[in-house]
């Protein structure tokens, strides 16, 4: 068994080594026969350093490459070692890997000594906290610059208005929100001289950033420094200038390079692969998280029919403004006035449908209640709203932010509410949502919107009073 564990491992390396060879042999003869360029110094910030010694790399890489093995317990191999590790299904199978212990392996008494029952249930609960504080980093693009964020409304801000692309939607990987018991810090660094964003694990890291110019830029999450409860290394990348062959009429080839200075993080063993042929460097582990398809627990599907006190219900109706956006069908929710005021300020061009409002929600939720987020989709510039958590994961993966609570809606057609119907335009790529039935039907007939189906249950602007009380029996 073992020893077909060991045969299976040499197997899955050599193949995944035959696969990357040819690509990087052409590389490495291409690179030898050609004279290296200095790529531009001064606009590297000191990162690309400046032509490679000898043989090994381009651009620094010697000074860079072992900087990022994080803390103590890290032990982790040569170039070799992390592409075995990333090729197999789970790190760390042919057990070379002290301090990286699997949760598969707890139960085995006996095999791991020194791993008393006390420390079992610690670790494990560690574990279990670890994946109730997930979330998903994002990689944002701009030019060559990368910048890795969490934050939902700095990434809608940024992609609205400045610019920055998210080339893959749901995300890149997941980190921690919250610091638990053996994390450490990842923070985000920006070179304004450079412009050029990159992250860092320990102190040293830090230090030696400042000293290059790079300037603090917030907090990303938080990592484990070694592989535990099977979480997946976060490999650096750096790529000081791309080398292109150019050929000139006779055929004579000469090496054209073109500065980059760029830093990506990794997790994605395809991703990673994509890296190592687009010339990139591995400058080591970051830290340990979750791939995208780690979920925290499933929560309990709650299907909710408890009927709410309807008085409850209309205490608390606010009305819900609907701002078009100029220039396009791009239709936003809000339930605040300075919102509004605000848009309508900035955009000359930007219009409300009902000054008083479209409908009522509510502004606080009372049992029988569901929350409303407003979601934000950048790339298409599509403003939706998603009732309950499982709409919003799944809107997540589509490539959607979350823009905040909107209010909360009945999932139900209690207290005489109304349905809102979801309606989408593929050719505008615009969701809108409508109580008003004549003005959906003149979106589905007139600008060929589809019904989507119901978004939950509100109220009309009419709707002020609550279903007459029915006597209770006493
Ligand atoms: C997220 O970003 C926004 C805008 O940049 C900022 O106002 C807010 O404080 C950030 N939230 C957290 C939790 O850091």
């Amino acid at each position: 068994m073992r020893l077909s564990l060991i045969f299976l491992s040499v197997a899955l390396s050599l193949s995944q080594f035959a696969v990357a060879s040819p690509n990087e042999a052409a590389e490495n003869a291409a690179m030898a026969a050609q004279p290296y360029e200095e790529s531009p110094k001064g606009t590297d910030g000191g990162n690309a350093g400046g032509p490679p010694g000898n043989g090994g790399g381009r651009g620094g890489d010697d000074n860079d490459n072992d900087r990022r093995r994080p803390g103590p317990g890290g032990s982790r191999g040569d170039d070799g070692n992390d592409r075995d590790d990333h090729s197999g299904p789970r790190p760390g199978h042919g057990g070379h890997r002290g301090g990286g212990k699997k949760d598969d392996d707890d139960g085995h008494g006996g095999r791991h000594l020194g791993h008393g029952g006390h420390r079992h249930h610690h670790h494990h609960d560690v574990c279990e906290q670890a994946l109730e504080h997930l979330q998903t980093v994002y990689e944002l693009r701009l030019g060559y610059d990368r910048m890795y964020a969490t934050n939902h409304t700095e990434i809608i801000e940024l992609a609205m208005n400045k610019k920055w692309t998210i080339p893959k939607a749901g995300g890149s990987f997941k980190v921690f929100s919250k610091q638990i018991k053996g994390t450490i810090p990842i923070t985000r660094h920006y070179n304004p001289k450079t412009r050029r964003h990159t992250l860092a694990a320990t102190e040293a890291q830090r230090n030696e950033l400042n000293a290059k110019g790079f300037l603090p830029d917030g907090d990303l999450g938080f990592m484990f420094p070694t592989s535990i409860c099977n979480t997946q290394p976060v490999e650096q990348f750096w790529l000081g200038s791309m080398y292109t062959p150019k050929v000139y009429p006779g055929g004579r080839t000469y090496p054209q390079y073109t500065p980059v200075n760029n830093f990506v993080f990794k997790m994605d063993p395809t991703e990673i692969l994509q890296a190592r042929r687009s010339q990139y460097r591995s400058q080591g582990i970051i830290g340990y998280g979750y791939p995208l398809t780690t979920q925290p627990k499933p929560r309990p599907v709650q299907v909710i029919t408890t009927r709410p006190d309807c008085r409850e219900v209309f205490k608390y109706l606010t009305p819900v403004y609907e701002v078009m956006l100029a220039g396009k069908q791009n239709w936003l929710y809000t339930t605040s006035h300075t919102r509004v005021i605000e848009l309508l300020n900035a955009r000359p061009r930007a219009t409300i449908k009902a000054k008083d409002g479209v409908f009522k929600i509510l502004s606080k939720q009372v049992e029988g209640s569901v929350s409303v987020c407003r979601m934000v989709n950048p790339t298409i510039k599509d403003h939706t709203l998603a009732l309950g958590d499982d709409q919003k994961e799944s809107l997540l993966a589509q490539g959607y932010f979350n823009d905040g609570v909107l209010g909360y809606m009945l999932p139900n057609r209690f207290c005489n509410s109304e349905r809102v119907a979801r309606l989408y335009s593929a050719a505008a790529k615009n969701h809108v949502f409508k109580l008003d039935q004549t003005e959906a039907a003149l979106l589905i007939h007139r600008n060929r919107y589809k019904d989507e189906g119901t978004l939950a249950y509100a109220f009309s602007m009419r709707a002020a009073q609550p279903e007459p009380e029915t006597p209770k029996p006493y």
